[in-house]
C-alpha cells in the first residue's frame, strides 16, 4: 500500500485499498505462537477447547480445580500444554494466576453448573452458590486478565453462557439469571476493553452431550433434547469448542460483545404447534 501522507492519518483512498486486500483466511484461523489459559479445561467443553486451541498451534494452560482432570488433559495434548490447579471463584487464586502465568494472549472460561430449582425453592445459599459458579469467576477473569491484555494492547476473553440466559424454562431461575448476567458482562467488558484491543465474546450452548449431562440424563431425556432442535443431531462439546475457537481466532477480528448461540437451531424454532396451518394455508 502506498502512503500519500507519511506519518499522518491514512487517506480514504488508502483505507479503501487496504480493505480490498484479499486476506489469507486459513492463516487468520491459526494460533501459532499464542498462549491461552482455559479455565475449567479439565473436562467437557473445556477439554475439547484446550485440544482445539492446541491443534491450531497454541500453547495452552489447562486450569481446573481438579488436579487429576487438569493433568490428564495436559498429558493428552502433550507438548505445549501444562496443567494448573486454581479455584477460579477465588480472587486470590485468580490474581496469582494472572500475575504468574507468563505470556498470555487470551483466556477461555467455560466454568458453570446448573442446579435446577424453581425460584420459589431456591435458598439464599443456592442463590449465592449459583452466582459464584456461573458469574463470579467470569468477573474475576475480566478483572485480572482484562487489565493485563489491555496493557499489552491485544487479546481475547471468551466465555460460555447458555440459552438459559437468553430464554427460560421452569427451574432455570438462578442459573439463567446469572448466565444472562454473563451475557451482559461480555457486552460491558467488550465496550470497556475494546479501545485496548481486547475482544470479549461468549458462546451460548443449548443442550450439549457433555460427560456431566451423560451422567444425569436417561435415553428418553436425551431423545427429547435431540427432538427439540431442527437439526437431526445432538450438539457435542466439540461443536462448542469450534465456536469458541472461531471467536478466539483472528477470523473474528471484528467480533466483540457478542454471544454466539450454538444449539442445533432449538431456540430458532417457533414454539407453538400449528396444526391446520400447513403449507399454503391462509392464516390471516
Ligand atoms: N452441557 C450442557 O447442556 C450445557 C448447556 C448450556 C451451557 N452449558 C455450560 O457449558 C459450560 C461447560 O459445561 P461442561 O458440562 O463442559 O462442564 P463440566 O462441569 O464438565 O466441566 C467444567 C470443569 O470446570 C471445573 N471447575 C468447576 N468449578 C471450578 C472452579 N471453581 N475453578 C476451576 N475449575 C472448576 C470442573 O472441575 C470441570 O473439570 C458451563 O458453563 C455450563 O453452564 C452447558
Amino acid at each position: 500500500m502506498t502512503t500519500e501522507n507519511p506519518g499522518t492519518t491514512p487517506s480514504v483512498a488508502e483505507l479503501v485499498e487496504a480493505a480490498e486486500e484479499i486476506t489469507d483466511l486459513p492463516a487468520r484461523f491459526r494460533l501459532d505462537g499464542r498462549h491461552y489459559v482455559v479455565l475449567g479445561g479439565g473436562r467437557g467443553m473445556g477439554r475439547h477447547t484446550s485440544h482445539s486451541l492446541a491443534q491450531l498451534g497454541a500453547r495452552v494452560v489447562v486450569v481446573d480445580a481438579d488436579r487429576e482432570r487438569a493433568g490428564a488433559v495436559a498429558a493428552e495434548i502433550g507438548a505445549g500444554a501444562t496443567a494448573r490447579v486454581v479455584d477460579a471463584t477465588s480472587d486470590t487464586d485468580m490474581a496469582a494466576l494472572a500475575r504468574d502465568i507468563g505470556k498470555v494472549d487470551g483466556v477461555v472460561d467455560v466454568i458453570g453448573i446448573a442446579r435446577y430449582k424453581t425460584l420459589l425453592d431456591v435458598s439464599e445459599q443456592d442463590w449465592m452458590w449459583e452466582h459464584d459458579i456461573v458469574l463470579r469467576h467470569a468477573w474475576l477473569t475480566v478483572r485480572h486478565f482484562g487489565r493485563r491484555l489491555a496493557e499489552q494492547g491485544s487479546g481475547t476473553l471468551t466465555f460460555v453462557a447458555s440459552v438459559s440466559g437468553l430464554s427460560s424454562a421452569p427451574g432455570h431461575g438462578a442459573y439463567g439469571v446469572f448466565k444472562a448476567g454473563l451475557v451482559s458482562l461480555v457486552r460491558t467488558a467488550a465496550v470497556e476493553l475494546g479501545p485496548g484491543g481486547v475482544r470479549v465474546n461468549a458462546v451460548a450452548p443449548g443442550f450439549v452431550l457433555t460427560p456431566r449431562m451423560a451422567d444425569v440424563l436417561d435415553s428418553r431425556q436425551l431423545e427429547n433434547s435431540r427432538a427439540a432442535a431442527p437439526l437431526p443431531r445432538l450438539t457435542t462439546p466439540s461443536d462448542i469448542a469450534a465456536g469458541i475457537t472461531f471467536l478466539v481466532s483472528d477470523l473474528a477480528a471484528a467480533v466483540t460483545g457478542q454471544t454466539l448461540v450454538i444449539d442445533a437451531g432449538a431456540t430458532s424454532s417457533y414454539p407453538y404447534r400449528m396444526q391446520g396451518f400447513e403449507s399454503g394455508t391462509d392464516g390471516r
